[in-house]
């Protein structure tokens, strides 16, 4: 009996809080704001957070990969002075008993981050204390070194950016909006060299990340579980839905995330 509790408690756990299954799972319709994106279904994407400044301006987002960081865009350019906040569906409740407001102790910005070509837009973030994960907070899995994701995949991004450019649109309610990925040469047929080995696109198919959603996630789901494949980095600065954005791509920046948050 006592054996078969461990055994319940432990498939409890795994279920509730491995990396990139939501307990509430999310419902991307059509599978296809973020322009013409959707709201998500609350707590659907539990590793999702909100950076905000001292004064509760969400200006980036970024995703939990375990319990003490966040990963999010190097052009956030986060301080120890902002906050993370956790848990969160609507951005602007004070009420939402699943959200938390988390102190940061460092920032680590890849030493390779160029903010002349965006290449390598990737920072780490460490909280100030663990969170505690919950059915709304869990973390995603991070894509592998070794791992591919081709083009035509549809994954999805997600994020409280602009649901439109000009005049700016701000929602308060995460956003979700589902998206193909392309090869870097397709892309470059929109974006030309600034399109590195570091940066992968996706999109141009009737829906767009926009400003606000740098730093949060693209993600697909591979063997039922959602990986962290990109990391909203740049676009079409009116967030054309006929033209990709472009994401840091976590393949190749995985080695560097997994040295430095085993070093700090
Ligand atoms: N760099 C923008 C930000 O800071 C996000 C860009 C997302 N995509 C786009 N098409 N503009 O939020």
């Amino acid at each position: 009996m006592a054996f078969l509790w461990l055994l319940s408690c432990f498939a409890f756990i795994g279920a509730s809080y491995g990396c990139g299954s939501p307990a509430i799972s999310p419902v991307v319709t059509g599978y296809a704001r973020i322009v013409n994106g959707e709201e998500a279904v609350p707590g659907s994407w539990p590793w999702q957070v909100s950076l905000q400044s001292d004064s509760g301006w969400h200006f980036c987002g970024g995703s939990l990969i375990n319990d003490n960081w966040v990963v999010t865009a190097a052009h956030c350019g986060v301080s120890t002075a902002d906050f993370v906040i956790v848990g969160a569906h609507d951005k602007s409740s004070k009420m939402e008993l699943s959200q938390k407001s988390m102190s940061i102790a460092k920032v680590i910005t890849h030493p390779k981050w160029s903010s002349f070509t965006i290449n390598y837009d990737v920072s780490v973030v460490k909280l100030a204390s663990p969170v505690q994960f919950s059915r709304q907070v869990t973390p995603v899995c991070l894509a592998a070194t070794a791992d591919n994701y081709s083009a035509g995949m549809m994954c999805v991004t997600t994020g409280w950016g602009r649901t439109r450019a000009y005049p700016p649109q701000r929602p308060n309610n995460l956003q979700q909006a589902a998206l193909p990925l392309l090869t870097n040469a397709e892309c470059k047929q929109y974006w030309g060299n600034k399109i590195t080995d570091i940066m992968i696109c996706a999109g141009a198919s009737g829906a767009s990340s926009c400003m606000g959603d740098s730093g949060g996630p693209l993600v697909c789901q591979k063997n039922n579980a959602w990986n962290l494949v990109g990391i909203v980095s740049w676009g079409s600065g009116s967030c054309s839905t006929s033209r990709p954005g472009v994401y840091a791509r976590v393949t190749e920046l995985r080695g560097w995330i997994d040295e430095t948050i085993a070093a700090n």
